[in-house]
């Protein structure tokens, strides 16, 4: 791919529909391993409005990124039903569920998981070029948000070129590019110092205030937890709701 960055073609995304609700209802999860089974959550409820910005908290092992695992359709529930916007995804076909998750769906993981042999800029389009979108397009889109995030000057960075706060933005970045209607964001702010998290955190909370997109970071940060106007807590198998 060149590095050179050309000029935008197209500000708009693709999917752009606001956030999106989610409805959780009767959730268990299982892990199964060695023949020994890990009960995670057990008939655990949980209901986001579309354009909610939500903290999850919780011990370790708590069940934190399994929720957002499920919620971003990685993973399946053993049983127990989630519900897009009312639709019950989880019965559609792989390819519609592989094309919603492609498209409407944002990850933030706490190891930015960048791919260590291309750029910045390769690294955010890479999710557009995945989706099948031109690579003009997706190269607008990345070096928008680039920009948008900071970058701007180092877009041809490779990962191992960058700071840990920056290539946690390249992360939120490449989340971003195709404009998900939810944000999942597992402990975003983790390996950062507290300045940059917060620098980090209100990127998130921009642009859940901007665009409407439905926000959920998990977060053992209580001072992160706190600027979220929703918080949810992981305990015993369920989910319970510790504000508003
Ligand atoms: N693939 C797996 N197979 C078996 N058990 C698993 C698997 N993934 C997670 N677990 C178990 O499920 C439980 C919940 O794990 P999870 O990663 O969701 O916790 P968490 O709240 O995110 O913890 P942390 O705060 O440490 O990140 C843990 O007890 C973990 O050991
Ligand atoms: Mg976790």
């Amino acid at each position: 791919m060149p590095e050179q960055v050309e000029p935008m073609v197209q500000e708009q995304a693709p999917s752009s529909g606001g956030g999106l609700a989610i409805s959780v209802g009767g959730l268990c999860k299982d892990y199964l391993l060695d023949g020994r089974r890990i009960a995670v959550f057990r008939d655990a409820n949980l209901e986001l409005s579309a354009g909610d910005s939500v903290a999850v908290v919780g011990r370790s092992g708590s069940g934190k990124s399994t929720l957002l695992h499920l919620l971003g359709l990685l993973d399946r529930p053993t049983s127990g039903s989630i519900l897009y916007d009312a639709r019950p995804l989880l019965d559609c076909r792989e390819d519609e569920v592989e094309e919603f998750r492609c498209r409407q769906v944002g990850f933030v993981f706490q190891f930015h998981h960048l791919l260590p042999e291309f750029t910045a800029l390769e690294n955010v389009m890479m999710p557009a070029v995945i989706a099948g979108e031109s690579m003009n397009w997706a190269r607008a889109r990345a070096s928008s948000l680039l920009e948008r995030v900071g970058l701007v000057d180092r877009v041809a960075h490779a990962p191992g070129e960058l700071s840990g706060g920056e290539q946690q933005r390249v992360a939120i970045a490449r989340a971003l590019v195709m404009s998900p209607r939810v944000v999942l964001a597992d402990e975003p702010t983790g390996n950062l110092d507290p300045a940059t998290g917060e620098q980090v955190l209100d990127l998130l909370l921009g642009l859940n205030d901007e665009l409407g997109t439905t926000l959920v970071v998990a977060t053992h940060n209580q001072h992160i937890a706190e600027r979220l106007p929703r918080c949810l807590r992981i305990a015993e198998q369920r989910i319970e709701e510790v504000r508003p």
